[in-house]
């Protein structure tokens, strides 16, 4: 049975869920939640840590096949805010070519997201500061092979 302590701890953890996912937004919330996507990657083909202006970081990792990334993971030690961009930006990574990469930018991650608090603009910026460099790594190898 149910005790009054328990029922006060369910009562209240109910009471912050609804209001994280109404600071958030449902998108936000929902990856924030699963951490879809959030993990590392075992013999990327491209990965890099970003270190943002308050103290996160974030890593990401891309695998290619062909032309395209075949797989792509995230770490953060960050607020909720990363884990949902990061989970964003690996998303949309898949399937996508090195320019086409280019493309998922930190106002491509914030609309995605759907309403993040203005104060936490700057997860964005470090998740997709995170694709580029792990692109950048990925291309530099490339040309370093091709020698
Ligand atoms: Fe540092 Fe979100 S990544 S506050």
């Amino acid at each position: 049975m149910e005790s009054e302590l328990d029922a006060f701890v369910k009562e209240i953890t109910g009471e912050i869920l609804e209001e994280t996912k109404a600071a958030y937004g449902a998108e936000a919330f929902e990856r924030w939640k699963t951490r879809r996507f959030m993990g590392s990657m075992e013999n990327p083909d491209g990965y890099a840590v970003i270190r943002g202006g308050c103290g996160d970081s974030m890593t990401v990792y891309l695998g290619f096949e062909g032309e395209r990334v075949r797989r792509a993971s995230f770490m953060t030690d960050g607020c909720g805010s990363s884990v949902a961009c990061g989970s964003l930006a690996v998303e949309m990574a898949h399937g996508r070519t090195p320019d086409e990469l280019l493309d998922i930018t930190p106002d491509l991650i914030r609309e995605r997201a759907g309403g993040l608090p203005s104060e936490d603009d700057h997860c964005a910026d470090l998740a997709a500061a995170a694709l580029h460099e792990a692109l950048n790594r990925y291309m530099q190898s490339r040309v370093r092979r091709a020698r």
